[in-house]
């Protein structure tokens, strides 16, 4: 979730900021991929420190009860980011080098003393310049004569002309005390009250390791120190290099309209020479090949909204890779196919398979993982741009995603929405698809889009969730979610709808005019007359924003009576088995519902956004209509539609995969339905 709505007060921070700030144009960098010999490389996650249960680290849910006050899978410098100025929300002022004009004019001689001191004696090293994607890397600083409490070392693209600032891809603070006390306050029931002190200063010298995913460009680190408004540079590493720069990431696969088409995606850095699929239907006999589609320079700056205060087009860009993708139609139904893609002068991703669609059958069994709100987290504990779990990112992500992996059931994954929590942060994206592509290039990644993709000034509900994004990156990354994946960004329509075994599942965007009379409304109502039951029994609706749930925030209620108003009717009408929502950090199972009252004839409706960002306060009573929620733990949704009758809907904890809820589900009362379109098709 995370909406405008309840995001109100860090936005008004951030605005504060940024008006507290001269603003000045921010330069992307763009620096040249070096060429490259090697031929393969290894997608596996072998360097999560997922099965590092023991480690520790400090951080909590919000919950007391959280499993993340003693399983956490990050290492990290136990430090309350949240309660600090925010590195990758600095910025702002411009050059912040030692040569920055408007600094010089702003402090006083004392300042440019201290100033003189720290630039001339500061030192800072890595521990390699050349680097392989995830491999470790030891930043040391040294004689910083005036180490201050919020001092931070941050990962930038750089070039060797580096003169303007942007955000740091990552970043960690040099001082390491929490800066939090905690008071016994025997007035206060269940314990103590929490205050916020500036944490002690660092060291003059000390060490800090990061761990880059390939971010494709040179990389530098710079030792920050100063305040919000006047950051300054007191010492840079020399630049590092990606050994590899331009092997293929991302990989992640999606079913085509139609058919047993499949569709891969990759992405990869450089100037692609003849990108392509090698593929085939016994392992180690990938005899046949697909060239690649692909877009070099997939989207720029100037695509993104709200430039003036917004990151993703201004401090939060990076420059993106090529983004390809092949299509692979006709291949037989349910068929194992085994493929590598890259091009030759860039490398070759290991052999990997997954599964063709299976053939629509009533029959066929057909299992996967539904979820949203899922996000990404830093492997080295890092700081990232979002508020929860103390600006670390998506902390339980990467045990969901591990478990995901692990499960043999569940066929494909359907993710609707707040996908990575990028927000204009771009090398957040790169997170998330190193994090996903253990599951994603074996198992098709479906989505819908949500708000922290889409929103912006003057989408359906405006606002600022998708820092700028306005759905370019999204739309980038997943152009088969949309109905014209061709169209220039701001016309994109994020919704479709795919078969898969037993099931058809319609997918709309709760982020565009979804109102009776609006294109996404006349698609939907086309959409469910190509629905046949006596094919596919089973009709699954998903959007992000929860048409029900139980939530005490007025902005959420106002939202689930706008979706009721404008499209309840036409999932009864329809019997929609199971509608899926995401957006409020919970997991949420209702009674069948129609118009508010649990009814046999109603939808059942399902609030999964529990895959990762911090879970969302629960009113302490439940809604009439809650069969069962939890905000204790993470995970996802595991749906079984075991045959024409009989659905299983199991939510999965994140910790050890144990069935947390179990709800069956029989569809006998909709034996109607599937006589009607029986009947229907042979009077065609
Ligand atoms: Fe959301």
């Amino acid at each position: 979730m995370l909406s405008s709505f309840t995001t109100t007060g860090h936005l008004l921070i951030n605005v504060f900021i940024f008006f507290l700030t001269v603003l000045t144009l921010i330069s992307a960098l763009d620096i040249a991929g070096s060429p490259e010999k090697i031929t393969t490389f290894d997608n596996s996650n072998s360097n999560s420190n997922s099965n590092n249960n023991n480690n520790k680290n400090g951080f909590s849910g919000n919950d007391e009860r959280s499993p993340y006050n003693t399983r956490i899978n990050v290492n990290h410098l136990n430090q309350p980011y949240h309660e600090r100025a925010h590195p990758k929300q600095f910025i702002l002022s411009g050059p912040l080098m030692h040569n920055n004009k408007h600094v010089q004019q702003k402090e006083n001689a004392e300042d440019r003393q201290r100033r003189y001191l720290e630039g001339a004696g500061a030192v800072l090293n890595v521990s390699s310049t050349v680097i392989e994607e995830n491999q470790e890397i030891t930043v040391t600083w040294d004689k910083i004569v005036y180490a201050g409490p919020n001092d931070w070392i941050g990962a930038f693209a750089a070039d060797k002309n580096l003169t303007l600032f942007t955000s740091p891809i990552k970043f960690k603070f040099t001082a390491t005390g929490s800066g939090l006390k905690h008071h016994h306050d025997a007035k206060r029931k269940g314990g103590g009250i929490v205050t916020t002190t500036t944490p002690a200063p660092p060291p003059q010298s000390g060490t800090v390791k990061f761990t880059l995913v390939n971010y494709r460009k040179p990389i530098k680190f710079l030792y920050i120190t100063g305040n919000l408004q006047y950051p300054q540079v007191v010492a840079e590493t020399e630049v590092v290099t990606y050994k590899f720069p331009n092997r293929p990431t991302g990989i992640h696969i999606a079913f085509g309209h139609g058919g047993t088409t499949m569709l891969v995606y990759w992405m990869a850095g450089g100037e692609p020479s003849r990108p392509g699929m090698k593929w085939g239907l016994k392992a180690g006999e990938l005899t046949n090949w697909i060239d690649a589609e692909y877009k070099a320079k997939p989207y720029s700056p100037g695509d993104f909204c709200d430039t003036n205060l917004q990151p993703a087009g201004r401090q939060g860009y990076l420059e993106p890779a090529a983004h390809m993708h092949v299509t692979l139609p006709d291949i037989p139904y349910d068929t194992r196919v085994y493929y590598q893609i890259g091009d030759s002068a860039h490398g070759w991703s290991l052999e990997t398979s997954f599964l063709s669609k299976p053939k629509p059958d009533p029959e066929r069994p057909t299992t996967l993982a539904a979820f949203g709100d899922m996000g990404n987290v830093e492997n080295d504990g890092s700081g990232q741009h979002s508020w929860d779990f103390n600006d670390q990112g998506e902390i339980p992500s990467e045990n969901t995603t591990n478990l995901i992996a692990n499960d043999p059931l569940s066929e494909f994954v359907l993710h609707i929405g707040d996908i990575s929590y990028a927000v204009g942060y771009l090398a957040e994206w790169d997170n998330f698809f190193k994090m996903i592509q253990p599951v994603s290039s074996t198992k098709a990644w479906m989505t819908a889009i949500g708000n922290h993709e889409q929103g912006y000034s003057k989408s359906f509900y405006p606002g600022m969730d998708s820092g700028g994004e306005c759905g370019v990156a999204y739309n980038s990354f997943f152009p088969f979610a949309s109905q014209n994946p061709k169209a220039p960004f701001p016309e994109r329509q994020p919704w479709y709808d795919f078969v898969y075994g037993n099931v058809h599942f319609i997918i709309m965007s709760t982020e565009h005019d979804y109102t009776p009379g609006s294109t996404q409304y006349k698609w939907l109502e086309f959409a469910f007359t190509t629905v046949d039951r006596s094919v596919t029994p089973w009709l699954v609706f998903a959007g992000h924003r929860p048409m029900y749930v139980d939530s005490a925030f007025p902005g959420d209620q106002q939202v689930a009576k706008q979706l009721q108003g404008a499209l309840e009717d036409m999932l009864i009408d329809n019997q929609v088995d199971v509608a899926l929502w995401g957006h409020f950090h919970t997991y949420q199972r209702t009674c069948r519902l129609k118009k508010g009252v649990c009814s046999q004839d109603g939808v059942q409706h399902m609030v999964i956004g529990m895959a990762g960002y911090e879970h969302s306060p629960l009113p302490p009573k439940p809604a009439s209509f809650i069969a069962k929620r939890d905000a204790t733990y993470w995970g996802y949704l595991r749906m079984n539609f075991q045959n024409s009758t009989f659905g299983q809907l199991s939510y999965i904890s994140d910790q050890d995969g144990s069935v947390l809820d179990n709800y069956q589900m029989s569809k006998e009362q909709h034996t109607a339905l599937i006589a009607r379109d029986k009947k229907k098709k042979m009077k065609k």
